[in-house]
């Protein structure tokens, strides 16, 4: 509030790209591209959002993952998932599933509709060199597990992972992971604003996805509008006003594992040794 050198700014601003990925769903990709490679411990952010099935009824069929998380929030829509190990649900729109695909599996992603809309986000979170090869594990939640708190007027915040006041999201409830995440999906009215204060240390970005959002204070204040990402530097306390027609945004952050990062398709190592692994484990059936 009044000490400045405390306050978070906006220090990059980009904007998605339209993308395709799995059987050729239309996405916007606005972590993973030339622009902004990765954002420590964050390897990829897809946002989809469309009306039209012919965007997403080809879904994501099986597909491996090791080494990292995936972390899929649904806004809207049902998308159904099942893996190798016999893991099989539903996401409803407001749930979150945060996968720890470890030392890996194969799963699919595949919308549970046939017309309407389809809306929600993918995130991409590293796992530390001594957790990568740790066994596949799922925190799912249904909109009902997670907690809104309204921390100012005008001002309504879903806690998915990380801490606002005395309410915690469901995600790593024991607070175990390396990265401590932290994401938040914040509504703010017209006019409306907050101000969180982030754990010291960590990356963080927001993204909006309606409408548009002034983040830092006095000479410092940029505006990021819908589907633009700021990456947030200089401090922790993030002040956020919305515009005048309110704002729709995810904040997210985490602790930064400054690692080396060898990465091909859908699998993060530390090493290329590491990732030829991978492909000799999957070829050999050892997902
Ligand atoms: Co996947």
């Amino acid at each position: 509030m009044s000490n400045p050198d405390r306050n978070a700014r906006v220090t990059r601003l980009v904007r998605g790209m339209p993308a395709s990925d799995g059987a050729g769903v239309r996405l916007t990709r606005v972590i993973g591209t030339s622009q902004l490679p990765d954002l420590d411990p964050f390897l990829m952010l897809d946002e989809f959002g469309t009306d039209r099935p012919e965007d997403y009824l080809a879904g994501f069929p099986d597909h491996p993952h090791r080494g990292f998380e995936t972390v899929t929030y649904m806004l809207d829509g049902r998308m159904r998932h099942s893996d190798n190990h016999g893991n099989e649900g539903v996401l409803v729109p407001g749930s979150v599933q945060w996968m720890t695909a470890g030392r890996g599996l194969v799963h699919s992603e595949m919308p549970e509709q046939l017309e309407g809309r389809m809306r929600g986000f993918q995130l991409w979170v590293n796992l530390p060199a001594r957790d990568k090869m740790c066994e596949p594990r799922y925190q799912e939640f249904t909109p009902e597990q997670i907690q809104h708190v309204e921390p100012a007027p005008g001002v309504v915040v879903k806690v998915i992972a990380g801490r606002v006041g005395g309410t915690a999201g469901p995600v790593y409830g024991a607070g175990e992971a390396a990265t401590a995440p932290v994401y938040l999906d914040i509504a703010l009215e017209a006019g409306a604003s907050w101000q969180y204060g982030l754990p010291t240390g960590h990356n963080a970005f927001v993204y909006a996805y309606e409408g548009g959002v002034q983040v830092g204070e006095h000479e410092h204040a940029r505006n990021v509008g819908a589907q633009e990402l700021g990456v947030l530097g200089g401090g922790e306390l993030v002040a956020l006003r919305a515009g005048d027609a309110g704002a729709r945004l995810i904040l997210v952050a985490g602790k930064p594992l400054r690692e080396p990062v060898a990465r091909h398709g859908p699998f993060v190592m530390n090493t290329r040794e590491e990732l030829m692994q991978a492909f000799a484990d999957l070829q050999a059936g050892r997902f």
